[in-house]
């Protein structure tokens, strides 16, 4: 029924249900965090024990690989037990960035524009990936730990060429957002950067939408499913919000939103 026609009482009925609506989602959003965190400080606990038994594992197998002739029967074997090693130290090493131990390292006003085209340009190199970089003139500062940023913005961006093994277009986005009042993007109305990621991929199915950002949900081979909750984790301590829509087939776009530092109506910081 059009809003119009509706008596004052049903609006105020749903707008109450919108407002329900939008508590569960804090809430579900809330736990989710809570979860995260409890993980991270797990995960983190037992990738660095993990990392250090490695160290002392491959150490050995280098000494040991020295004192053998390269033609030796056991240098093969030797040689494969390292490249397994160093594999396993790749995990560790990402196990290891999850954690995030709770607190910001280095929060501080930065401007993300040198950032944005650094990490574009690291991670989108291939020659099958046309690489857009679309960054707004006067991008409000934020107020932030710059590597993490960049992290979440590198776990994006690998998806999104992931998602593409026949190559296509990712497409890297930000402009300066004002927020008015009814939540949308259910955060409160203020000033703040809108970075979006967008590719021409695989795109996620809706009944896949729901996981993407639960631990250890993948649908790779070799991926451990950290990437999206990383992201998710970085952006709440943050005090902003992620958002994803997709269509399978078509491709997907992820949309950061962070908070512009106090101040950060002026463009303030060189781009
Ligand atoms: N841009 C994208 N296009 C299509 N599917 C995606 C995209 N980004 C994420 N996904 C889906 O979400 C899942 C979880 O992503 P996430 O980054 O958390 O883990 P991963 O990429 O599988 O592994 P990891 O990042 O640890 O290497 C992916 O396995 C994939 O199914
Ligand atoms: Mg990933």
């Amino acid at each position: 029924m059009p809003l119009e026609t509706r008596s004052r009482d049903e609006l105020i009925a749903e707008i109450h249900r919108l407002e329900d609506a939008i508590g569960r989602f804090e809430h579900e959003d809330r736990n989710k965090v809570e979860k995260l965190n409890a993980m991270e400080v797990l995960v983190g606990g037992i990738a660095h024990d993990f990392n250090n038994i490695l160290c002392g594992i491959l150490g050995n197998i280098s000494l040991a690989r020295m004192q053998l002739e390269p033609c030796h029967g056991a240098a093969l074997r030797l040689e494969e037990s390292e490249k397994a090693a160093v594999r396993a130290g790749e995990l560790a090493r990402k196990l290891l960035a999850f954690n995030f131990g709770g607190e910001l390292a280095a929060k501080k006003r930065i401007a993300l524009p040198p950032l944005i085209r650094d990490v574009a340009l690291f991670i989108l190199h291939s020659s099958r990936i046309e690489r857009v970089v679309d960054v707004a003139d006067g991008l409000w500062p934020v107020e932030a730990d710059g590597g993490q940023i960049g992290q979440a913005l590198s776990n994006l961006l690998i998806n999104a060429v992931q998602a593409m093994p026949e190559g296509g277009r990712v497409a890297v986005r930000a402009a300066n957002l004002h927020l008015e009042y009814g939540k949308p993007y259910r955060l409160p109305p203020g000033d703040y950067v809108w970075l979006a990621v967008e590719d021409e991929g695989s795109g996620i199915p809706p009944e896949d939408l729901q996981k993407i950002f639960d631990p250890y949900f993948t649908t790779k081979p070799s991926g451990t499913g950290l990437g999206l909750p990383s992201v998710l984790s970085i952006v709440k301590k943050h005090g902003g919000a992620v958002e994803v829509s997709s269509t399978v087939g078509v491709g997907s776009r992820f949309e950061i939103v962070l908070p512009a530092a106090s101040g950060g109506v002026s463009p303030g910081l060189g781009e």
